[in-house]
């Protein structure tokens, strides 16, 4: 493999990973941070969130030299051909659609000092769209003029996986303008076409509609067995087993049929809003009206735990001593936008209950934005005293605790898994009243 000079412009979870896989793969990577807090963290070695595996990798290459950080657009310009924008684009407050003034920014500072033949290459999440206009701003504001090519090239990884997902990803999308720029990703990506890593070369507009469509499926996914659920528990149903038993169909697989509280996140939930956004700006709202639906189904798990809890309460939170298991919108992730635990937890705080959230990892993310919620140091506090617990985000530690050590320190030995995935049977034997949802 030959080695490449890249840039990777906006180091936050995406551009942090890519820089610092890039540099794995033997490239040699500028990072490109304004923000100063960021960067100096980075090139100290240290990444701003949990992900395993990222903060070894990236002192890693800190120490090998092949990767620094600046904030200047002139040394990117100068260093590398290949750049690559990885900047934030998150929900508008003024719509439900995404906010691309990041991607435009990030353009409009490198675009004057590609001063030759070069490539930048879009990986952020955009509304269709946003590639055919940032390509237009490029060709006007490079003085390479048509020798700066714009590509896009979405990224597809997990939270929680995102080294993985990285250096092995199951597709490599490319939106080109011309053969050559197909060339020069493929020959950079060499390594992952090497590894059997499937290639889709496409246009801008495809390339941008394979992203949201993607995380708008797995949304649809995750909402359709979450309604099925509801179902399952009017009717006395499993949804475990139903899930089970529909995802031996490979038309249908078992991946991403986990009911529970629902899908959060950076990602699905604004994506989805996005989607709908910007398929009425094109005139085709009614095409993508269904996924207002999914979104809907999401946010109604979140109040039906709420429901089931105060159910189980005997009709209100109020003064009721609550431990919630899990802050974090995923396991092995400290990100706690949109989350689903965090969103509970501060519904039945409203309500006027006493919650209690142990987190192994998000309680320092979970704590600045929810700081009026306790947190406790260990999964057992956090049911202390406690009249219900909560299992909301499915860190694996939770299911090794004993039910007889959590059912000792609580007032009332109740447990709502929002997850599904506690051994309930071994629950009740531990003398809780256990339930999840959708199943018995
Ligand atoms: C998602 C996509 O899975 C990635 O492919 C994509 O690259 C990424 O968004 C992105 O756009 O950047 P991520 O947000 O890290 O990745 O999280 P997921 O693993 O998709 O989980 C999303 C949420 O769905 C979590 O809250 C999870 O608990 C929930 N979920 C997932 C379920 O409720 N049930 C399931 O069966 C699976």
């Amino acid at each position: 493999m030959t080695a490449v000079k890249i840039t990777v412009i906006g180091c936050g979870y995406l551009g942090a990973t890519h820089a610092a896989c890039m540099a794995e793969l033997g490239h040699e990577v500028l990072g490109v941070e304004i923000d100063d807090a960021k960067r100096t963290a980075l090139a100290a070695g240290t990444v701003p969130m949990y992900e395993p595996g990222l903060e070894d990798l990236l002192a890693k290459h800190v120490a090998t030299g092949r990767l620094r950080f600046t904030d200047s657009y002139a040394e990117a310009g100068a260093f590398a051909d290949l750049h690559f924008v990885c900047v934030g684009t998150p929900q508008l407050a003024s719509s439900l659609g995404a906010d691309v003034s990041h991607v435009e920014a990030a353009v409009r500072s490198l675009a004057p000092h590609v001063a030759r033949p070069a490539h930048v290459v879009g990986k952020s999440t955009v509304p269709v769209g946003t590639a055919a206009r940032m390509a237009a701003l490029l060709a006007e504001l490079a003085p390479a003029g048509a020798g700066a090519e714009l590509v896009w090239n979405p990224e597809f990884l997990r939270e929680g996986f995102a080294v993985q997902d990285t250096l092995e990803p199951d597709r490599i999308v490319l939106g080109v303008p011309s053969p050559g720029a197909e060339q020069a990703l493929r020959a950079f990506y060499a390594p992952m076409a090497e590894a059997g890593t499937p290639f889709v070369v496409t246009d801008y507009a495809t390339a941008e509609l394979v992203k949201v469509s993607a995380n708008a499926f797995l949304a649809t996914k995750i909402s359709f067995i979450n309604a099925v659920a509801e179902v399952c528990d009017a009717a006395g149903a499993d949804v475990v087993a139903l899930a089970d038993a529909i995802g031996h169909d490979v038309r249908i697989g078992r991946r991403f049929l986990n009911a529970g509280v629902g899908f959060g996140g950076g990602c699905l939930p604004k994506d989805i809003r996005a989607f709908v956004h910007r398929a009425g700006e094109l005139g085709v709202e009614d095409a993508m009206s269904f996924l207002r639906q999914v979104d809907d189904i999401n946010q109604r798990q979140r109040a039906r735990a709420t429901e089931i809890v105060q159910g189980m309460l005997g009709g209100s939170v109020l003064g009721a001593r609550i431990g919630v298991w899990g802050a974090a919108f995923k396991p092995d992730s400290d990100d706690v936008r949109d989350s689903p635990a965090l969103s509970i937890a501060g519904q039945l705080h409203l309500g006027g209950a006493h919650v209690t959230v142990y987190d192994p990892k998000a309680a320092a993310t979970a704590a600045a934005r929810f700081p009026t919620l306790r947190y406790a140091d260990s999964a057992v506090d956090a049911a202390r005293d406690a009249d219900v617990l909560l299992h909301l985000t499915e860190w694996p530690e939770f299911r090794s605790v004993d039910p007889a050590d959590v059912g000792a320190v609580m007032t009332h030995r109740r447990l709502l898994d929002g997850r599904n995935l506690l051994d309930l049977p071994a629950w009740r034997a531990a003398g809780f009243e256990a339930r999840g949802l959708g199943t018995r």
